[in-house]
């Protein structure tokens, strides 16, 4: 293997086997993948699982054909990095898929991505180190309905999330308002709309979350006041991969609007896509928001570092949901490891072009 710069490894985007589709994720993104990294002068294609023998001497992989708009299948060399996107943890999982993963790194192949992480997790790393502590609401594991109670009184405004959820799968708001008949009000997320229960007991308030949640394990979050524009709250996603030098760094920041009648910013639950800069500004002025901007940027390469201590593996790129209350506050609450693709087109071409700059920079490294 040569350790010249221009050195082009060869990129095997890994995903698992699908008996209807050929294989699973999102083959639009996949795609995208693979075009810019052909236009790059990469040798990258699609592998499943099931396909990847590290044995070699060559792989089944699968390549898109424009002219015929057609996946097709071919034997590739075997890959010096493999970019994970399989897509859901159940497959992720699997003992078979997870014994493959090891086979790879044990045979020297580089995995940039290892693996979802977990909301519960996430918060345990970021509470370890001074600089990311102050970023975190306040989170607890939700197992009982007397430590449900102690945290309210504490938190009367909290978020109910899904350990593993995602896409506003599962979350719940719930308050606490003594001085009402009712005093506990849980907003419940459907599709689009949410529903208000409200209840006089924490008992019966406890039994109507176990109905939702079932055995699920889920978080209890302080609710933080976002900022917000027309009385629709709104976060930031700020997506931070690693260069072509192998650092954290960010490849941009978009915004998200609350759906009117949702309690997330997820745009298939009605959110928009929105200029941060322009929310920002409408709020705090140019002069805070250039300063606010820097801000949620060094944050961010903070927070990307303490999640790769925590995680104890090496991490290539997550994507972040932060918010920014009313004082200009930033609070973080959650990270994803593998992105999902960012609609602002800026981002969305530096973040495909990222991905086989830091490979580049892997595979040098493992040649070392
Ligand atoms: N503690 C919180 N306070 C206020 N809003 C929150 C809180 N937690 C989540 N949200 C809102 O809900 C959205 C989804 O939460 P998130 O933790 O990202 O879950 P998911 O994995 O489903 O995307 C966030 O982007 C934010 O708009
Ligand atoms: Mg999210």
């Amino acid at each position: 293997m040569s350790l010249h710069d221009d050195f082009k490894p060869v990129i095997a985007v890994l995903t698992m086997h699908d008996q209807q589709r050929m294989f699973r994720g999102n083959h639009q993104n996949f795609q995208d993948i693979l075009q810019t990294g052909e236009s790059m002068g990469y040798v990258v294609y699609i592998v499943t699982v099931r396909d990847l023998d590290v044995t070699g001497p060559t792989v089944k992989g699968y390549t898109y054909n424009k002219g015929s708009g057609k996946w097709i299948s071919q034997p590739f060399p075997l890959p010096h990095v493999l970019y994970n996107r399989i897509p859901n943890r159940e497959d992720e999982r699997k003992p078979s898929v997870q014994r493959k993963i090891d086979e790879c790194l044990q045979s020297g192949i580089e995995l940039y991505n290892p693996f979802f992480f977990n909301k519960w997790n996430l918060f345990e790393w970021l509470k370890k180190s001074k600089s990311t502590q102050r970023l975190i609401p306040h989170t607890r594991r939700m197992r009982s309905a007397s430590s449900l109670g102690t945290v309210l009184r504490t938190y009367p405004y909290l978020y109910l999330k899904p350990e593993s959820g995602k896409a506003g799968k599962g979350i719940m708001m719930l308050k606490f308002q003594e001085k009402e008949k009712l005093p506990y009000r849980l907003k419940i997320q459907n599709t689009r709309k949410s529903m208000t229960y409200k209840a006089a007991t924490l008992s019966k308030l406890w039994a109507r979350i176990r109905k939702e949640t079932g055995h699920t394990p889920y978080i209890m979050q302080q609710g933080i006041e976002l900022a917000s524009s027309h009385k629709r709250p709104f976060d930031l996603r700020v997506l931070v991969q690693k260069n072509g030098k192998g650092q954290w760094s960010v490849t941009g920041i978009g915004a998200r609007l609350a759906g009117s009648r949702s309690i997330t910013t997820h745009v298939p639950r009605g959110g928009t896509v929105e200029d941060p800069e322009k929310l920002l500004t409408d709020l705090f002025g140019e002069e805070m928001t250039t300063a606010l901007m820097k801000r949620v940027k060094s944050t961010s390469l903070m927070i990307a570092r303490q999640v790769e201590r925590g995680s104890g593996y090496k991490l290539g790129e997550m994507s972040m949901d932060l918010g920014v209350d009313d004082l200009g506050e930033i609070w973080f609450f959650e990270a994803n490891a593998k992105p999902m693709k960012f609609d602002e087109p800026q981002i969305r071409r530096r973040s495909l072009e990222r991905i086989f700059q830091y490979s580049a920079y892997l595979a040098r490294q493992s040649a070392r």
